[in-house]
C-alpha cells in the first residue's frame, strides 16, 4: 500500500477526508507516527488501526491535532475584545457565534468569559465544533488540568472556575453559554446567520483548494458586519474574493 492507497483506505475505514490535508506534511507526520509505534509498513498500519482500538485512535488523535490553550495569543485576544465591543455587540445584544474546530473547548470558553465581560446580560449562543468525538466529550465535561489553564489569569481563575482535587472547571454560566456539537469543516453543511465566526489553527493543514472553499463558506455563514477570526499565522491574503474587509490584523469583516 502506497500513502494514495492509505488515505483512500482511512476515508473509507474512519471517515476522515485526507485528500484535504498538505500531503507532504502528512506524510511526514503519519511516518513518524509509525515509526513511534514501531510499525514498518503501510499494510501492516492499517492493519494495526482495524484492529487495534487504542492503535486507531491515536491515529486519530494524532491526525486532528488538538493542541490548544484558553486565550491563544492573548494580544489577538485583546484585539479581538475591541471588535467585539465596539463592532458587534451595539448593533445586537445577543451574539451567536461560531467556534470552528475548537478541539477542547479552550477556545469557545474563552469567547464565554469576554462576553460574560462585556455584554453579561446577553443571550448570547456560541456553538463549538471538531470532527473529533473524543474530544468534544472532553470539551463537554469542561475539565482541565492546571498544565491546560496557563493562558487564564488570576481575577479569572477566581471568577470563572471552581477547583477540586487538583483539577478546574469551568463555571456553569460560562459552560451554559457553549453547545457543542460534531461537525467535519470539509463535509458537513455550515449553519448561518452568525455574527463571529472563530476558526484558528486548522486550515493551516489543509490544502489550498479546501482552505478557499472554507474562507467562502465562513463569509456564507457570517452576518454582514460579521467577523471572522483566524490564527495568528493565517493572514488571508485575497479576503476581498470571499467578500471581506480588514477588520484588524487576523480579523475579517464581512461587506
Ligand atoms: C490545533 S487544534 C485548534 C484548536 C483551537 N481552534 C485553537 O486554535 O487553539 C485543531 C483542531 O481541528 C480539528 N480538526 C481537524 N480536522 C478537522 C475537520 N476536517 N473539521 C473540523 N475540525 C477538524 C482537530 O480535531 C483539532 O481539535
Amino acid at each position: 500500500m502506497d500513502f494514495n492507497e492509505f488515505h483512500k483506505w482511512v476515508h473509507k475505514e474512519l471517515g476522515i477526508n485526507l485528500s484535504a490535508y498538505k500531503p507532504e506534511q502528512l506524510n511526514r507526520r503519519i511516518n513518524s507516527l509509525m515509526t513511534r509505534v514501531g510499525i514498518k509498513t503501510l499494510d501492516e498500519y492499517s492493519k494495526s488501526i482495524k484492529s487495534n482500538p487504542e492503535q486507531r485512535q491515536k491515529f486519530l488523535d494524532f491526525i486532528t491535532i488538538n493542541v490548544t490553550e484558553f486565550f491563544r495569543n492573548p494580544e489577538l485576544f485583546t484585539d479581538l475584545e475591541k471588535q467585539i465591543a465596539n463592532e458587534l455587540l451595539p448593533n445586537n445584544s445577543s451574539l451567536k457565534i461560531w467556534s470552528a474546530a475548537c478541539s477542547i473547548g479552550c477556545e469557545p470558553y474563552s469567547l464565554g468569559i469576554i462576553l460574560d465581560k462585556l455584554a453579561p446580560n446577553g443571550r448570547h449562543n456560541i456553538i463549538a465544533t471538531d470532527i473529533d468525538d473524543t474530544i468534544l466529550s472532553r470539551a463537554r465535561s469542561g475539565e482541565y488540568t492546571e498544565n491546560e489553564m496557563k493562558g487564564i489569569n488570576n481575577a479569572d481563575l477566581s471568577k470563572y472556575f471552581k477547583v477540586r482535587d487538583d483539577k478546574y472547571y469551568v463555571e456553569s454560566k460560562i459552560k451554559n453559554m457553549v453547545t457543542f456539537k460534531k461537525h467535519d469543516l470539509i463535509l458537513d453543511r455550515y449553519d448561518t446567520g452568525f455574527d463571529l465566526i472563530v476558526c484558528r489553527n486548522v486550515v493551516i493543514y489543509f490544502n489550498n483548494d479546501v482552505k478557499q472553499e472554507i474562507y467562502k463558506k465562513f463569509s456564507n455563514s457570517l452576518k454582514r458586519g460579521g467577523l471572522l477570526f483566524v490564527g495568528a499565522t493565517e493572514s488571508i491574503y485575497n479576503y476581498r474574493d470571499y467578500g471581506f474587509e480588514k477588520a484588524s490584523t487576523f480579523i475579517y469583516k464581512k461587506i
